[in-house]
C-alpha cells in the first residue's frame, strides 16, 4: 500500500539519456511506486530549446527553459545535461536545498567531485552517479557497497565503447585507426571532433571516479596518466594477433606497494597488449567491462553496455529508486569515504610488462648490444624474437626485433628506449607497447 506523498522528481536535460528517462519514469510509473512505496512524480524537464524535436515518451508539457524554480521545488533532481557549467550549480543549488542529486555527468564529477560530495556531506543529501561510469553496468554500486567490507587492489577497466568499437575493427578487418574512427562515427558511437574518445580524456574521467570509489583516496584528473589510441597501427594489431594478444585501451587503477619508495596508488588509461583469453580481450564491439580484483573476492567481472541512451537511463532509474526509498525511508545515506587519503603516484611507479618492436641493423653483435641496454637499465628481458625483413624478395639490411620484458618500473623502460633511440645500431622504434593481465 501506498502512504507516503509523491515524490516531486526534476529532470534536466531531455536528450539521449533524458528523454528516455521521462519515457521510462512514465510508462512504469505504477510499478516504480510499488517498488518505492510512494509516487515519483515527474514535475518538469529542464532543456535549452522548448522546440527542439523530442523523443516520442517525452511530455512536452513539462519541458521548461527555468530550471531554477523546477530544482528548488523538487525532492529528488535529476541531472543529464552533460557539461560542467551550469550543470555544477545546477546541482549545489539541489543539494543546498535538501534534494537527493542523480548525475550521469562524469565530466563534471572528475573535475568537482569533491565540491559536490563534500556538499552533499555537510547537507545530508545523497549524490548518486552510477550512470556515470560504463552506462549501464553495475560498477558503483558493487564497490561503494558491495565491496564495502572488502580491499581492492587492482581495477581495470574497457570504459569507453567508441575506442575498443574502434580497435576491434582494427583487429577483425584489418582497418587503419582513420577507417574504424570513420565507421564508429557513421554508427554514431563517435562524435564529429572524437577528442575525448580516441585521446581518452572520456576514459580519464572514468578512472579518476573508479579510482577514488575503490581506492577511499581522492584522485585529481590531473594525475591520471593518458594515452589515446591515435598512434595505433595496423602492423601493431597484426603482430598482437600473432602473439596471442589483442590491443584494448584499458583503465587501470592499482595500489602500489612500499618496495621502492612510497606506498600509494596509481591511475592510468593507455592501450596495452592483453591474452586473448582474458575475460577483457573477449570484449568486443563498443560494449564496456570491468575487472576488478580484490584480497578476499578475488577476482570479478563487471560487463555490459556502457553507453546508449534507454541502458544508461537503467542506471539513472536504479538511482532513483534508491534515492526515493531513502526519502520513504528516512535516515542518512551513504557518504563516499576518502578516508585513505593514499598519494596518488606518477606513471614512473607503476611496474608492468613491454613489448619493444624495433628495426636494427642486420650484423654480427647488434643483438647483443641491445640486450646489454636493457641490463643496463636493470630491465629483464623475458623473449625475443627475431624477423629478417624482405624487400622485393631479397633480404633486407635490417631485421625486426620484437623484445618482450619481464615486469620493469615506468622509468626504467623509459631510459631503456632513450638509450635505444640514442643507438647508432637501432634504425627506428616501431613500437612500444604494456602488456597487462598477466
Ligand atoms: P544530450 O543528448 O546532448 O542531451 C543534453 C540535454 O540537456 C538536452 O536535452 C539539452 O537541451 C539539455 N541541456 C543542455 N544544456 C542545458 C542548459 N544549459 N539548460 C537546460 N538544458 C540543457 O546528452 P546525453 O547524451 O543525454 O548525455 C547526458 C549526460 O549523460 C552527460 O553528462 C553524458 O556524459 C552522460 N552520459 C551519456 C551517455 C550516452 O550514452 N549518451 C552514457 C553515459 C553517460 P536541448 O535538448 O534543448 O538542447
Ligand atoms: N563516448 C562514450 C563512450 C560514451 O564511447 O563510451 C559514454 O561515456
Amino acid at each position: 500500500m501506498i502512504e507516503y506523498r509523491p515524490l516531486r522528481i526534476a529532470l534536466l536535460g531531455a536528450g539521449s539519456v533524458g528523454s528516455q528517462v521521462a519515457r521510462l519514469l512514465t510508462e512504469n510509473k505504477a510499478e516504480l511506486a510499488a517498488r518505492v512505496g510512494a509516487e515519483l512524480e515527474l514535475v518538469g524537464i529542464a532543456v535549452r530549446d522548448l522546440d527542439s524535436p523530442r523523443n516520442a515518451g517525452v511530455p512536452r508539457e513539462l519541458l521548461t527553459t527555468d530550471a531554477e524554480p523546477l530544482i528548488l521545488g523538487a525532492d529528488i533532481v535529476i541531472e543529464v545535461m552533460g557539461g560542467i557549467e551550469p550543470a555544477r550549480s545546477y546541482i549545489l543549488q539541489a543539494l543546498n536545498s535538501g534534494s537527493d542529486v542523480i548525475t550521469a555527468n562524469k565530466a563534471l564529477l572528475a573535475t568537482h567531485g569533491t565540491e559536490l560530495f563534500d556538499t552533499a556531506e555537510q547537507v545530508g543529501a545523497q549524490l548518486y552517479y552510477e550512470a556515470a561510469v560504463a552506462g549501464a553496468i553495475p560498477i558503483i554500486r558493487p564497490l561503494r557497497e558491495s565491496l564495502a567490507g572488502d580491499k581492492v587492489t587492482r581495477i581495470m577497466g574497457i570504459v569507453n565503447g567508441t575506442t575498443n568499437y574502434i580497435l576491434d575493427r582494427m583487429d577483425s578487418t584489418g582497418a587503419s585507426f582513420e577507417t574504424a574512427l570513420a565507421e564508429a562515427q557513421a554508427l554514431g558511437y563517435a562524435e564529429a571532433d572524437p577528442t575525448a574518445d580516441v585521446e581518452a580524456f572520456d576514459a580519464a574521467q572514468k578512472a579518476a571516479i573508479l579510482a577514488s570509489l575503490a581506492f577511499h583516496t581522492e584522485v585529481p584528473l590531473e594525475k591520471v596518466y593518458r594515452e589515446g589510441i591515435t598512434k595505433i597501427t595496423p602492423e601493431q594489431i597484426v603482430a598482437a594477433k600473432r602473439d596471442g594478444y589483442v590491443i584494448k585501451i584499458l583503465a587501470i587503477a592499482e595500489r602500489i606497494d612500499d618496495t621502492e619508495g612510497e606506498a600509494g596508488i596509481a591511475v592510468r588509461v593507455h592501450p596495452v597488449l592483453i591474452d586473448r583469453n582474458h575475460p577483457l580481450g573477449a570484449v568486443r564491439g563498443a560494449f564496456n567491462a570491468v575487472f576488478v580484483e580484490a584480497e578476499a573476492a578475488g577476482e570479478l567481472m563487471f560487463y555490459g553496455a556502457g553507453a546508449g541512451g534507454v541502458q544508461t537511463a537503467s542506471a539513472v532509474l536504479g538511482d532513483l529508486v534508491s534515492a526515493a526509498k531513502r526519502h520513504v525511508a528516512g535516515g542518512p545515506g551513504l557518504a563516499d569515504s576518502v578516508h585513505a587519503n593514499l598519494p596518488v603516484l606518477p606513471i614512473d611507479r607503476v611496474q608492468t610488462r613491454y613489448q619493444i618492436t624495433l628495426e636494427v641493423t642486420d650484423q654480427p653483435g647488434v643483438l647483443a648490444k641491445i640486450a646489454n641496454t636493457f641490463s643496463a637499465k636493470q630491465v629483464s628481458i623475458e623473449t625475443v624474437e627475431q624477423y629478417v625483413s624482405q624487400i622485393s624478395g631479397k633480404r633486407s639490411k635490417t631485421a625486426t626485433l620484437e623484445v618482450g620484458t619481464h615486469a620493469a618500473t615506468d622509468a626504467a623502460l623509459s631510459s631503456v628506449v632513450k638509450a635505444l633511440e640514442a643507438s647508432d645500431s637501432v634504425e627506428s622504434i616501431t613500437s612500444v607497447i604494456r602488456v597487462e593481465g598477466i
